[in-house]
């Protein structure tokens, strides 16, 4: 849903003012959920449709595949979950960390980012100002309120962590723990997303290393990465938490690692795209287009320096 930072979000006065039948009853229905805590919205999880999702159509990110289907299917499990789910994507550009939240959206929502119940903040877009921080945080908690009382199981995705104005996103800590019931809004079965390129240096440093000494990309482990994404988060200012609380509370539910992509991954992602515009048998142009990238570092030249980003710009190029 865009987003607008404005009280009409709250159900209250949204009532006083709907002029249609449909709003009304979207309103009825907000205010019926926030009274009986009883309402999960159009929620409708598709768990093997995610799993499924993840594993045919993301490529090269062994770690983000397993952990979002474990880290998803244990916070559904529960119908009252103690704490949110908190996700936190790193990785460099182009590697499929807004894919993944795409993916989610559609298999818990059934209707990808378009859904009233998603909330895609977008820093450059929403808070473009950083001398408003004040006032952004005001408005972010307001909104973030307003939404957990109209559907507790709302979706919140902050992308671009690292162009968030200082301290904007601490004001999100209260939502994130395992705190109460407030207003009768169940703030624990919402789900949190944080996308960001900070710790990248450290996933690239390590898949490089993996690579060089003759190891599987799919050996990497999380325990490998995650002590240095959560320091680079930390103690980066451009990060979007630095120093943030939410890092030192462990308030991170799971941390999740994008891998850099690889000449061969590239040429998948141009396979898929040719298909897509009924190419498939362009095999020549796939290999053009994985060609066409360039590579990192330069010695050695291993990872795509721009993931599968400029796949669709190569292909019109190529075919
Ligand atoms: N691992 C992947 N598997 C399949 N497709 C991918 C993968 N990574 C990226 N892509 C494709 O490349 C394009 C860019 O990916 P995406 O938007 O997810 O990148 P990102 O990690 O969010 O990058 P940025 O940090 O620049 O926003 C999308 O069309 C996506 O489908
Ligand atoms: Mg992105």
């Amino acid at each position: 849903m865009a987003l607008t930072l404005c009280t009409c979000s709250m159900p209250s006065l949204l009532l006083l003012i709907c002029s249609t039948n449909l709003i009304c009853a979207f309103e009825m229905k907000s205010i019926y959920c926030k009274i009986s805590d009883s309402c999960d919205c159009d929620f409708s999880p598709n768990m093997r449709g995610l799993e499924w999702d993840l594993y045919k159509n993301l490529y090269g990110q062994h770690l983000a595949q397993e952990i979002m289907s474990e880290a998803v299917s244990d916070f559904l499990r529960k119908d009252s979950p103690d704490r949110p789910l908190v996700l936190s994507f790193h990785g460099a550009s182009g590697t499929g960390k807004s894919l993944v939240s795409s993916m989610l959206g559609r298999h818990l929502y059934g209707s990808a980012m378009g859904s009233p119940y998603i909330h895609q903040f977008v820093p450059t877009l929403h808070f473009p100002i950083p001398e408003r921080v004040q006032l952004y945080r005001l408005h972010l908690k307001r909104w973030i309120e307003g939404n957990l009382t109209t559907c507790a199981r709302s979706i919140f995705i902050f992308d671009e962590m690292e162009k968030m104005p200082l301290g904007l996103i601490d004001v999100l800590e209260p939502f994130l723990g395992p705190s109460h019931v407030v207003f009768q809004t169940n703030y624990r079965k919402a789900i949190y997303i944080f996308i960001s390129t900070a710790g990248e240096e450290v996933i690239n440093r390590v898949t490089l290393e993996a690579r060089l000494s003759g190891r599987e990309r799919e050996e990497i482990r999380l325990q490998e990465l995650e002590e240095g994404i959560t320091q680079a988060v930390f103690n980066n200012t451009n990060s979007g938490l630095y120093h943030s609380r939410i890092i030192s509370e462990k308030l991170i539910t799971r941390y999740v690692p994008f891998l850099p992509l690889c000449h061969h991954h590239v040429e998948r992602c141009a396979r898929r795209d040719l298909c897509q515009r009924g190419e498939c048998h362009r095999t020549d142009v796939a290999m053009a287009v994985a060609n066409a990238m360039s590579y990192t570092p330069a010695d050695g030249k291993h990872f795509s320096s721009t993931g599968c980003k400029m796949v669709p710009a190569k292909v019109n190029l190529y075919l």
